[in-house]
């Protein structure tokens, strides 16, 4: 393990080598933020002072992101979510509440389908347990082909600008700059191989309405990325696609929100994830008395 800045650190895990940043003391309980395609660590600046009061709070690249290496193969949501087993592991830590944007909501699932007794709990921020329809599954084809044909430059223009609604890339634009620029220094292969596991990602309908601690579910009622139908649908068994009402599952919309609340009402998802993490602390206080 070795330091490359005051919160910035470069750490071999899982067969590669992967930046995190680190934030708030390290005797406080660990939260790790993860961020979604195309994005980085950075993706999480806005939120992350408010949590980094009370809590410590990681946030890894992922493998093709953000300055961790760019190995070949295909990027499964569940060898990234090895990935991050292997940093909280060298961290030292048991158990951990991770939330997930989008495609890091994709890892987080992975990582509480095979490693649930490291959770503690788990929040999706703009995600979905559902995997790519066919539909998505071909369109993943087709983003792969632009980005070989155009560049990743041209790409992550065209892909962020559907991120926003059009009032925030007037009322932010800096930030819509900042967020462009994340995924537009990107090697090409990271973008396409994180595709290419996105597109063959499982049903983890199971995994969200049976977890046995609260589960924090965030959408944007103009995310045209996951839809809110999306971010709390659930395939039931026989009954193909639903919303249906888990007592342990909350769910929450940002209205006139896209994809991106994390960085378009920043302070407001701070609060629902530090709300969320207190429900967790207070019914873990409870089980212990
Ligand atoms: C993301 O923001 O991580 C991606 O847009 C998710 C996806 O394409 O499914």
């Amino acid at each position: 393990r070795w330091c490359c800045s005051m919160n910035k650190h470069k750490v071999h895990v899982n067969g590669i080598d992967m930046v995190y940043e680190e934030y708030g003391h390290s005797n406080e309980r660990a939260i790790v933020l993860l961020h979604g395609f195309c994005g980085s660590s950075l993706y999480w600046h806005k939120v992350c002072p408010q949590l980094s009061k009370h809590y410590r709070v990681i946030l890894p690249n992922l493998r093709g992101h953000g300055g961790t290496e760019v190995p070949d193969g295909v990027y499964t949501m569940e060898t990234m979510a090895d990935d991050i087993l292997g940093l909280i592991d060298l961290l030292g830590l048991d158990k951990t509440v991770i939330f997930g944007h989008s495609m890091g909501g994709y890892v987080a699932l992975a990582f509480a389908d095979k490693y649930s007794h490291r959770l503690s709990g788990f929040g999706l921020i703009h995600s979905t347990a559902l995997p790519d329809t066919p539909v998505v599954k071909a369109k993943r084809l087709q983003d792969i082909e632009d980005i070989k044909r155009d560049g990743i430059h041209e790409y992550v223009e065209k892909m962020t600008e559907r991120l926003f609604v059009e009032s925030t890339r007037e009322e932010i634009p800096d930030e819509v700059h900042r967020i462009k620029s994340v995924g537009k220094v990107m090697q090409p292969e990271g973008a396409i191989h994180a595709l290419e596991g996105m597109r063959i990602r499982k049903d983890r309908s199971a995994v969200l309405y049976e977890a046995n601690f609260p589960v924090l579910l965030v959408a944007g009622s103009e995310d045209h990325v996951i839809s809110p139908d999306e971010a709390f649908g659930v395939n039931e068994g026989h009954v193909p696609r639903s919303t249906f009402n888990y007592p342990h599952i909350s769910e929450n919309t940002f209205e006139g929100i896209a994809h991106m609340s994390l960085v378009e009402v920043p302070e407001q998802l701070a609060r629902l994830m530090a709300n969320y993490l207190r429900t967790l602390h207070e019914r873990e206080t409870l089980r212990i008395l």
